[in-house]
């Protein structure tokens, strides 16, 4: 049986500080190792964006070339616009980001391990919910079904080629898994309560308050998206600066807020335990994405200041109120009464607090001075390393169901 401590341990050692970066020249080769020269001029390279051309091809507007044929200097590496070969990960320049996948592997978990006898039980029972608490699971699941596929496409689809470290690169393959996982785990709960399908996946298109949160989101991703779009330039680049901060801040560190609440607070009055453990485990995946999300951009920023006008923080900011009331609209619209101990009004006063929190942590000013959490205990739920026995149900043996054979 694991424990969370025993868990949260990386499952292979993260080397102690420095130590990747002294991988390239400083320490002697082997004779062997001497004698590998690298080719002159190969053939085919890669490009940032994943397209492979003639190495003589000129590919200037597209990002990633001139230092592409000699060996990678970790110095060298850039979050955008780099020069060197994206298919090597060492030698290492964002151990932040490395070690951020590593601890996301460490935390692996997959929906259908999390027992709903108890929900399905409990939703079966005529009087085990009330239309309100129905309601509330409704709702969620309706935004939670396709964000995650928004969030996975942005990932795959947009923001992926424009990076050019391959350390955050390989964060964000993983991220793009967990979003599967995400998706799966919701899907997991409509099927396991026999819920109406095709409701709940159409919740984003019939359901103004989900409506009006992806309307809100979809301009960036399709930005991004555009085969068209290259970074390179000032404008470009804070295009997807852009988008960086409206998917870590407000998607994924605003947007997931109200939800989550509402039915980590069924799981604390024993209610939906099953579904709410499933949103423990998204909860604490989400809380990586945003903190990556938001090294990487402030990484970005770190490179290219030039980028950080006052036009564009102010720009930024009304994003920011903007988000803020949207969430608001949709606590409403899934509360119109107090349930749970929580009301609408409540929400108003943790959005903001949770507003100023994503502000400061990209270098803005606080948007609403003075806000105080109303939910300390959230706090506790993303922290999971107070949940002791959290782990003990857990399958652990992921080859069990297809052994590998070489007969
Ligand atoms: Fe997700
Ligand atoms: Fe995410």
């Amino acid at each position: 049986m694991l424990t969370w401590d025993d868990e949260v341990k990386p499952q292979s050692p993260i080397p102690s500080s420095g130590s990747f970066s002294n991988r390239e020249v400083n320490s002697p080769l082997p004779q062997a190792a001497l004698d590998v020269q690298p080719l002159a001029q190969p053939a085919i390279r890669t490009l940032n964006d994943g397209a492979q051309v003639p190495a003589s091809q000129p590919t200037a507007s597209r990002g990633a070339e001139a230092a592409s044929t000699r060996r990678v200097n970790a110095a060298d590496k850039r979050i955008i616009n780099g020069q060197t070969d994206v298919n090597q990960l060492v030698p290492f320049k964002y151990k932040w980001a490395w070690e951020k996948y590593l601890a996301t592997c460490a935390n692996h978990w997959m929906p259908q391990e999390v027992n709903m006898t108890r929900d399905i039980a409990l939703w079966k029972d005529p009087n085990g919910l009330s239309e309100d608490e129905r309601r509330i699971v409704k709702r969620n699941l309706g935004f939670f079904v396709t964000a995650d596929s928004l969030a996975a496409n942005n990932i795959v689809l947009g923001t992926y080629r424009h990076i050019t470290a391959p350390e955050c690169r390989q964060f964000l393959l993983r991220q793009a898994f967990e979003e599967a996982i995400h998706t799966h785990a919701y899907q997991y709960i409509v099927e396991s309560l026999g819920l109406d399908e095709s409701e709940i996946f159409n919740a984003y298109h019939e359901v103004q308050s989900i409506r009006d949160k992806d309307n809100f989101l979809i301009p960036f991703i399709d930005a991004i998206m555009d085969p068209d779009f290259h970074t390179g330039t000032p404008e470009n680049d804070q295009t997807l600066l852009k988008s960086l901060i409206v998917f870590a801040c407000l998607m994924e560190g605003l947007f997931f807020y109200v939800g989550f609440t509402q039915i980590l607070a069924l799981g604390r009055q024993n209610k939906m335990t099953g579904a709410a453990e499933q949103y423990q485990y998204i909860l604490r995946d989400e809380s990586m994405h945003c903190n990556f999300g938001i090294d990487l951009i402030n990484q970005l920023k770190l490179e290219n200041p030039h980028l950080w006008t006052s036009e564009f923080k102010a720009e930024i900011k009304a994003l920011f109120q903007k988000a803020v009331e949207l969430e608001y609209r949709y606590a409403e619209d899934t509360m119109p009464r107090g349930v749970l101990g929580l009301n609408a009004s409540m929400f108003k006063g943790y959005l903001r607090y949770i507003a100023n929190r994503r502000a400061t942590q990209i270098g803005l000013e606080a948007l609403f001075p003075n806000e105080e959490n109303p939910f300390p205990w959230m706090s506790e739920m993303i922290d999971l390393k107070k949940e002791r026995n959290f782990f003990e149900t857990r399958v652990i043996e992921y080859q069990s169901g297809g052994a590998l054979s070489w007969d």
